[in-house]
């Protein structure tokens, strides 16, 4: 590590403890904890995640860090303070929830920020930095970690929140992306700690967009992929704070569907399948995806849908599938 990252790791560490304090025990972090009681968690929840709130005055920050000997310039850098291109340095988060994000050991190397009064954007994070890569990072791994190692499974949010209300609820195989796609690196990541993972993104235009790219990099990475599907324009978060924790188990993760059944239905929604034509092409497109798994009873299980559904006959939906299928030597 850089003497700069080490200095900005330090800064991080302070404001950490004392975002979180003041969360807790004082009146300057009264509205954010306010804010997070509304949104149905417990003390113990925002200690385990050591959430924060960042005052709301202009230079709260800043003052601390100065007097602790901090270059502020640095801090400007990473985005923890800001100057707006003048002079006068003032703090990026304030009157922010503040949630930490911690890197694979466990180290503090940014802080995502939420709005808790209508501001724009809702969340701001930290400045991208050598330190701080939302593409390489995932939410609560480390705590994580054990959990997804022990249940051979993980389930990927996109937001902080669902990854923290899932915990509540007992849920703690969890970690999200953080406003931005799954990546190669993630990915990789994830496989070498388990087979499966359920994603369990929102259940939005955007949301299942991002499920299809997800499980294309997590099957090329090799693992095992499953889709957890909530009603139109919910999110894990929601759900659980609306219906509880053990629906959301039972409901939804215990109920997510085979990477295969969410794509069937994905990709129905791009074809007219009343004309013959569209048919034909999704039933092609299916048996091209078919044709890469590897259990033949696997196989089998979808020719039957299509079979039923299409009106087609199991031989010539057999005699095609082996077209697509590789054979290997
Ligand atoms: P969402 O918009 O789904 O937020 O973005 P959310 O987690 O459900 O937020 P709440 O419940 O309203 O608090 C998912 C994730 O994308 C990132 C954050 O990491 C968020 O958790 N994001 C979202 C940003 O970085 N900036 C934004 O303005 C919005
Ligand atoms: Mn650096
Ligand atoms: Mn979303
Ligand atoms: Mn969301
Ligand atoms: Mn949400």
């Amino acid at each position: 590590l850089s003497s700069n990252d080490q200095q900005v790791i330090s800064a991080y560490k302070w404001l950490e403890k004392l975002y979180h304090y003041l969360l807790r025990y004082a009146k300057d972090g009264k509205e954010g904890h306010e804010y997070l009681v509304t949104r149905g968690l417990t003390e113990e929840t925002m200690d385990v995640f050591k959430l924060g709130f960042a005052p709301n005055e202009k230079e709260f920050t800043a003052s601390f860090l100065e007097k602790k000997g901090f270059q502020l310039q640095e801090l400007i850098k990473v985005g923890i303070l800001t100057n707006h291109g003048n002079e006068q340095i003032t703090d990026r988060f304030a009157g922010r929830v503040i949630f930490p994000i911690r890197n694979h050991i466990g180290v503090t190397v940014g802080f995502g920020a939420r709005a808790i009064s209508g501001q724009e954007p809702k969340y701001l994070n930290s400045s991208e930095s050598d330190l701080f890569q939302k593409s390489k990072l995932l939410y609560n791994f480390d705590q994580a970690k054990k959990h997804i190692r022990k249940q051979n499974e993980v389930i990927l949010f996109e937001g902080y929140m669902d990854v923290i209300s899932a915990y509540q609820a007992g849920v703690k195989n969890s970690v999200a992306t953080m406003g931005t796609s799954l990546t190669k690196s993630q990915a990789q990541l994830l496989k070498r700690y388990v087979d499966t993972v359920i994603i369990s993104y929102d259940a939005d235009q955007a949301g299942i967009e991002a499920t299809y790219r997800a499980a294309t990099l997590l099957k090329e990475a090799g693992c095992i992929v499953k889709v957890a599907e909530l009603k139109q324009g919910l999110d894990p978060d929601t759900y659980i704070q609306t219906y509880g924790g053990n629906a959301f188990l039972r409901n939804v993760i215990q109920a997510s569907v085979t990477f295969m059944t969410f794509y069937m239905r994905f990709l129905k929604k791009d074809f007219q399948l009343h004309s013959e034509a569209d048919q034909l092409q999704y039933v092609q497109t299916v048996l091209k995806e078919l044709a890469k798994l590897e259990s033949s009873i696997e196989r089998e299980y979808y020719l039957k849908t299509l079979e039923d559904e299409f009106d087609l006959s199991m031989d010539s939906l057999k005699r095609e599938l082996t077209g697509y299928i590789k054979k290997n030597p």
